[in-house]
């Protein structure tokens, strides 16, 4: 079997899946913009063969050159986890006649109105919402709407120039912040907790699934440079708490006709219990977050991946064992790490418990905190109990300190 993975050594999780594909038996083709020498060993080592393009984003381009660069060959899958290049893979699959999603398809989980109007459609809730390339358009949806509303790009990542908006000033600092952005979303702002909803999924049917709790909610992490933001994966997802946000997310698998792979949502629960539906990505969830499922269940849903996208099966029974948080740091100051400050007592203190500690080194430089979530380090703690899990992260936001100058 012939699978085209495109970006293979960037961002770090992706050497895993091809590692997987490489596991299941893929000969696995890598397209990216990282020179050859660039893209990491552990990723190299699997690739049957690599094709170096000059820029990833130009799909276009792209689409001629592995067309070419495969001529005479037979593909048996395009596979993208980042999402940026969802959309590229469908491309290519059109052009190379492989089966999988569809470039409408693919659009759908790309652009946020559009994915709304289809789940719209189904009877799924979504916040108010309007599509808008003008100021006028804008100010039209937000008297609509009624303040709070949430201001953001139609083709968003990572809350990058994402806007909550209380009153009519601040809507007019988002507008202005976002002037650049040829089209953007006005929203209903939904207060509530915030989830995801992760799935494997195979020829539409979820093999497993993941809930993860945002501590705090992701437009709060991005919007305070103080906070260490954690993101939780549940263990005890049966409870009735979880219910209709759980049925919201097979509604949404179903409205969307997604087929097989990794899928990402996000999703609010307001204090009333009502659920409403935030986003889908048609791909992983970034942020390591899919190494927290594989602590969480002590399964390795890299190699799962594969095994569906390649052989339509799951070869794991899933057992839910521990609660697992992630903690991202943000140092203290610019430019280079310093210091590490408190994290030996909460090793001593934790054991076990911490299963992975990936901070910068003590002389490396700060990384940008607006443009990657992993900051500048984090850690990973996992616990079979959600209240010992908590403790143990809150511990890690207000006693682990990094000094940067
Ligand atoms: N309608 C809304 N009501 C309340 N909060 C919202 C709303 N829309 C977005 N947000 C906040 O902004 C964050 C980013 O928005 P969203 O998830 O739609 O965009 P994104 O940039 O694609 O996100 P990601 O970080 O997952 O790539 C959300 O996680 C949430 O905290
Ligand atoms: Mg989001």
């Amino acid at each position: 079997m012939n699978v085209i993975f495109l970006s293979p050594g960037y961002p770090a999780e992706m050497p895993l899946f091809v590692r997987g594909l490489a596991e299941v038996g893929a000969r696995v083709l890598g397209v990216g913009d990282q020179p050859l020498g660039s893209v990491p060993i552990d990723a190299r080592r699997y690739l049957s063969a690599y094709l170096h393009v000059p820029n990833l984003m130009d799909e276009s381009d792209v689409v001629r050159r592995v067309a070419h660069w495969v001529r005479g060959i037979s593909i048996d899958r395009v596979e993208a986890l980042g999402e940026y290049w969802v959309v590229l893979a469908a491309r290519i699959r059109e052009v190379l006649g492989t089966g999988g999603m569809s470039v409408n398809k693919a659009l759908t989980f790309r652009d946020k109105e559009a994915m709304k109007q289809v789940l719209d459609a189904h009877g799924i809730r979504t916040p108010h919402h309007y599509r808008c390339a003008t100021v006028s358009q804008c100010w039209e949806a937000a008297e609509r709407i009624g303040f709070p509303v949430i201001v953001k790009p139609i083709a968003g990542a990572g809350s990058a120039k994402t806007y909550r908006c209380n009153d009519t000033t601040e809507f007019e600092h988002a507008l202005r912040q976002t002037a650049n952005v040829p089209e953007v979303s006005v929203e209903e702002f939904i207060d509530g907790e915030e989830f995801t909803f992760d799935t494997l999924t195979c020829d539409g049917e979820i093999l497993y699934y993941n809930i993860a709790w945002y501590r705090p909610r992701p437009l709060v992490a991005r919007s305070n440079e103080w906070v260490s933001p954690q993101v939780i994966a549940l263990r005890n997802v049966k409870q009735p708490f979880f219910k209709d946000g759980i049925k919201m997310g097979y509604d949404v698998i179903r409205a969307l006709g997604f087929e097989s792979g990794f899928t990402h949502m996000e999703w609010y629960r307001k204090s009333s219990g009502e659920v409403v539906f935030g986003e889908i990505g048609g791909r992983p969830p970034g942020a390591r977050q899919v190494d927290q499922m594989n602590y969480a269940c002590d399964f390795d849903s890299f190699y799962e991946w594969a095994n569906i996208v390649c052989r339509k099966r799951m070869n794991a029974q899933i057992v839910r064992k521990y609660n697992v948080a992630t903690v991202f740091k943000r140092a203290q100051g610019q430019g280079r790490i310093r210091q590490i400050l408190g994290l030996d007592k909460l090793k001593e203190d934790f054991g076990n418990w911490l299963v992975w500690e990936n901070l910068l080194p003590v002389g490396a430089h700060r990384r940008d905190w607006l443009q990657t979530l992993i900051s500048d380090g984090f850690l990973v703690v996992r616990h079979p109990d959600l209240n010992k899990t908590i403790e143990m992260a809150d511990r890690i936001g207000t006693e682990l300190r990094l000094l940067a100058s």
